[in-house]
């Protein structure tokens, strides 16, 4: 747990333009984006990131997220997962969504393991990875013994996980994604897609929802697909260098009964997972300039810009 100045927030929320951050009311500047969330920084307070979802018509439905999210953290700690110091605080202000924020302990850059595999050797990288699958195992540990009636899913990649200050000794690694809490219970998803999907275009939701239901709700729940995703990361994060050998401790925590991942599975799906988001981002933009240029409303999200994959 962590104290948050609750009144800063409510101010941070009131004042904020999402399209014109440098003229809120409260200065703050984005550190990181999600696909749903952006993940802020205010100014005056250094220790800690605020995760902003702005997708709840009333306080009941961001009051269960909040439940969810809570109950999701407590899991992960129980299944092994060591998180930051953090919180989840409901921000409404009248006549806008209602906003759940996620405060975090801040940590600084090369701490983010998609950081860190810039500024070690090969054989560093490849030590860090071993050790983030085997947290991502602690998931499949804990799947197997509390499912049927609960499982949890676990977004892997790299920049999802927080090593310890360069140079220390490796203590746990401590994993920041948990923004977007999915957990089944007797085999039943417990987010509400609908929720999630907020942050897409009304226009497309028909068929985002039908994807999001079909592949991107299921595969975090997958051993398979879960380190396929963390090794496409590699791509992304411009070390395709480390993929083979990712691949092959992948295939080390995959269970006999797993058909073994090829480099080629990784090279597909990333192909696919690339082109899926960019035309997601890019439907955004459009979504985006329809509502503030066209109908002149307010767009409730913050968007990157352009993303080297
Ligand atoms: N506690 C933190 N300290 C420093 N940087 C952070 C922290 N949390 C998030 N970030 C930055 O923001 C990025 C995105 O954060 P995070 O992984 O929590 O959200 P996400 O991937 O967008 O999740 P979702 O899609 O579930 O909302 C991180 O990769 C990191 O660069
Ligand atoms: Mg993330």
């Amino acid at each position: 747990m962590m104290n948050i100045d609750s009144e800063l927030l409510q101010r941070f929320e009131a004042g904020l333009d999402p399209q014109r951050l440098s003229a809120s009311a409260v200065p703050a500047k984005v550190i990181g984006y999600g696909e749903i969330s952006a993940i802020f920084q205010i100014e005056g307070d250094d220790d800690t990131v605020y995760k902003r979802l702005p997708i709840f018509e009333d306080r009941p439905s961001a009051e269960s997220y909040k439940k969810m999210h809570v109950e999701y953290c407590a899991l992960l700690e129980k299944a092994g997962l060591q998180l930051p110091a953090h919180t989840t605080h409901i921000v409404e202000i009248p006549g806008r969504p209602v906003a759940v924020y996620i405060a975090q302990q801040q940590f600084a850059g090369d701490r983010l393991c998609h950081r860190r595999i810039h500024c070690i050797d090969e054989a560093g990288c490849l030590l860090l990875i071993e050790r983030v699958a085997a947290e991502i195992a602690r998931v499949w540990t804990f799947n197997a013994k509390a499912g049927p009636d609960t499982e949890l899913a676990i977004d892997g990649q790299l920049s999802n996980w927080v090593a310890g200050e360069a140079g220390s000794r490796p203590a746990q690694l401590l994993y920041i994604d948990t923004s977007t809490p999915l957990m089944r219970k007797h085999g039943v998803e417990q987010q509400n897609p609908e929720r999630l999907l907020k942050s897409a275009p009304g226009f497309l939701r028909w068929i985002i929802r039908w994807f999001f239901l079909n592949d991107v709700m299921g595969r975090y729940y997958v051993p398979r697909l879960v380190y396929t995703d963390l090794a496409a990361n590699l791509f992304k994060e411009q070390r395709p260098e480390l993929v083979p050998e990712t691949v092959a401790i992948a295939n080390r925590f995959l269970k006999d009964s797993e058909a073994p991942l090829t480099v080629k599975d990784i090279e597909r799906y990333y192909a696919e997972d690339k082109r899926i988001w960019t035309v997601f981002l890019a439907f955004r933009r459009m979504d985006r300039w329809l509502t503030t240029r066209l109908l002149r409303r307010r767009y409730e999200f913050i968007l990157p810009g352009p993303i080297k994959r």
